[in-house]
């Protein structure tokens, strides 16, 4: 399959169009924005690192039973996708506080919660992609009952699996940030990527950052935490 014209570039992936209207071409970056892109910058080899690990996800997600909409790696930035039309929520799930939920509730990062959070952002630069509840999407329209109820179902089934993998590998899973758009057909899958940009990444042993908050907080070594999470799915060098 190949490219005709962009559809759209955010700020870590470019969407292309092909000869298939069912079908997309993405292309990952090494840009890294934080904080609504207020902070930019590169860390070289990203694009590759997050294109491979999302597809290596997807396809072990895709074996467990949870639709998405990976289809084929092109190659190293590059991979075919299923086109779907975004649902405007970021679904964030959190096995231990950290991050914005710490800051806003003055817990410790790394603090055990009494149960899994799971968290709507409303996807919305100028607004800052604020924090929202369910009745809040159905009330803007961002999604229906129904959506946010298979929604729901699938990010707690893509945590179980995902924090098995992860342990496995000797990485705790802290929090992550999914996508779900509807294929031509209306169904929910599981879209964007997940990626050390999207989720937290903590060596169970040691508790060292092996994600984005590298980048976030200045923290150094960027690029070697990236290389490092390759390195612990088997697709390092
Ligand atoms: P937060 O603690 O900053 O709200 O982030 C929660 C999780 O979501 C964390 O794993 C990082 C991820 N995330 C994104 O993927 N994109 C974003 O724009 C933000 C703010 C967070």
């Amino acid at each position: 399959m190949k490219k005709t014209e962009q559809l759209y570039e955010g700020k870590a992936k470019k969407v292309y169009a092909t000869e298939d209207p069912d079908y997309c071409i993405v292309e990952y970056k090494d840009d890294a924005t934080a904080f609504n892109g207020k902070k930019k910058g590169t860390i070289v080899g990203k694009g590759i690192v997050n294109n491979r690990m999302s597809n290596f996800m997807f396809r072990l997600l895709a074996e467990k039973g949870i639709p998405t909409h990976y289809v084929e790696e092109l190659s190293d930035r590059e991979t075919v996708v299923k086109k779907v039309k975004i649902v405007p929520l970021e679904v964030i799930i959190r096995n231990k506080a950290a991050g914005s939920m710490a800051k806003r509730l003055g817990l410790t990062e790394g603090q055990e919660l009494k149960c899994t959070v799971l968290e709507f952002s409303y996807k919305c630069d100028e607004l800052d992609d604020p924090l929202i509840n369910d009745s809040h999407a159905i009330a803007i329209g961002a999604a229906t009952e129904e959506d946010i109820a298979e929604i729901r179902k699938l990010a707690l089934a893509v945590n179980d699996e995902m924090v098995k993998f992860f342990e496995s590998v000797g990485v705790e899973l802290i929090d992550f940030k999914l996508e779900f758009g509807k294929d031509s057909t209306g169904k929910i899958i599981l879209a964007d990527e997940i990626s050390p940009d999207t989720c937290r990444f903590w060596d169970i042993k040691t508790h060292e950052k092996l994600d984005k908050d590298r980048f976030r907080r200045d923290l150094g070594n960027v690029e070697e935490a990236y290389a490092e999470m390759m390195k612990r799915i088997g697709l390092g060098e």
